[in-house]
């Protein structure tokens, strides 16, 4: 619920670096029905896209979820192009993001279903998706025009040094990951924002999919019902990988299903040093306050 006196974000600030642009925002022409997919990254995004696909295209094979839904403040490719793209669009448009709520125009009309994961997942998912990077991907993200701040570099450290670099630097070598949770945190409770957690689409992701078609106010054909489910299973999306990953796996070794990796959390349980996960604990808290800190660990459930 709405509320009271909650007014609705406004844009106060750019993001620039070797992945965004949060510039188009300014040229993006929104239609009512639009549904925006913001996540830190690596929380789920590319799962809930496949859901949306899904409801819009009633449990359709093969939806091609990769070229109808980008994700709006990448670089790559031009704004022009991704906008042209999108303009053509006559189905109900779907679009990601990984900007803090502050940096990118927010529309009343549309609808925002923001997915948070615990930062170690998260960072076990990045380190994956990082070193299994091509040489394409460092071309995509260093050598296109418009690349503002330092290049990405290879990744040339083991998992627990990755995540270590990550904490201290918040963000590091991508953006900063606290304000990114806590901006959009202070808007749950706006009427067309959906909080969800990867943990809790993990426990039941047939109930997951129903909160977001009622969310989105997309009647379910309950016939179709079961093929929606199936086609977003971990194994029907890591096996068809190229429909869903981004740009169809093109940038990472061993393609699309090296992208839709293990589908897990508490892979960091058996490497992290306790000591180190404590001090992510301790940082969550002061960071993001104990309630939305219990959130982040693992889903309403776990926010008493
Ligand atoms: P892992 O690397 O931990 O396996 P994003 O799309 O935000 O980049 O998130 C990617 C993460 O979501 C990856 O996590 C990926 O395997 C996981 N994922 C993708 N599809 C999924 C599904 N159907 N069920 C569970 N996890 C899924």
């Amino acid at each position: 619920m709405r509320a009271e006196n909650q007014s609705f974000p406004v844009k106060s600030r750019d993001i620039h670096n070797h992945h965004m642009d949060s510039t188009i925002w300014d040229a993006f022409r929104f239609r009512p029905d639009d549904v925006i997919i913001a996540t830190y990254g690596k929380s789920g995004t590319t799962w809930t896209q496949q859901i949306i696909g899904q409801l819009i295209f009633g449990g359709a094979d093969h939806v091609p979820v990769h070229e109808i839904s980008p994700w709006l403040d990448l670089r790559v490719p031009p704004k022009d192009v991704k906008l042209a793209a999108l303009e053509a669009q006559a189905n109900r448009r779907f679009v990601k993001t990984h900007l803090p709520v502050d940096a990118l125009v927010f529309s009343p009309e549309a609808k925002y279903i923001y997915l948070g994961r615990d930062g170690r997942d998260v960072m076990w998912s990045m380190y994956n998706h990082h070193s299994k990077a091509t040489d394409l991907w460092y071309q995509v993200l260093n050598d296109t025009p418009g690349r503002v701040g330092p290049a990405i570099e290879r990744v040339d450290c083991g998992v627990v040094e990755y995540f270590q670099a990550w904490l201290e630097k918040d963000g590091y070598p991508f953006w900063p990951f606290w304000e990114n949770i806590a901006s959009w945190w202070a808007v749950r409770d706006l009427p067309n924002v959906l909080l969800l957690h990867y943990d809790e689409m993990k426990r039941d992701m047939p109930g997951g999919i129903r909160r977001i078609a009622s969310f989105l106010d997309i009647p379910i054909d309950e016939a179709a019902f079961p093929k929606i489910v199936e086609h977003c299973s971990f194994d029907y999306m890591k096996a068809n990988a190229e429909d869903a990953a981004p740009l169809g796996g093109i940038l990472w070794e061993g393609g699309g299903r090296t992208f839709i990796h293990k589908g897990t959390n508490g892979r960091w349980r058996d490497e992290l040093p306790e000591a180190l996960s404590r001090i992510y604990e301790e940082r969550a808290l002061a960071e993001l306050g104990p309630d939305c800190a219990r959130w982040l660990q693992g889903g309403h459930e776990n926010h008493a």
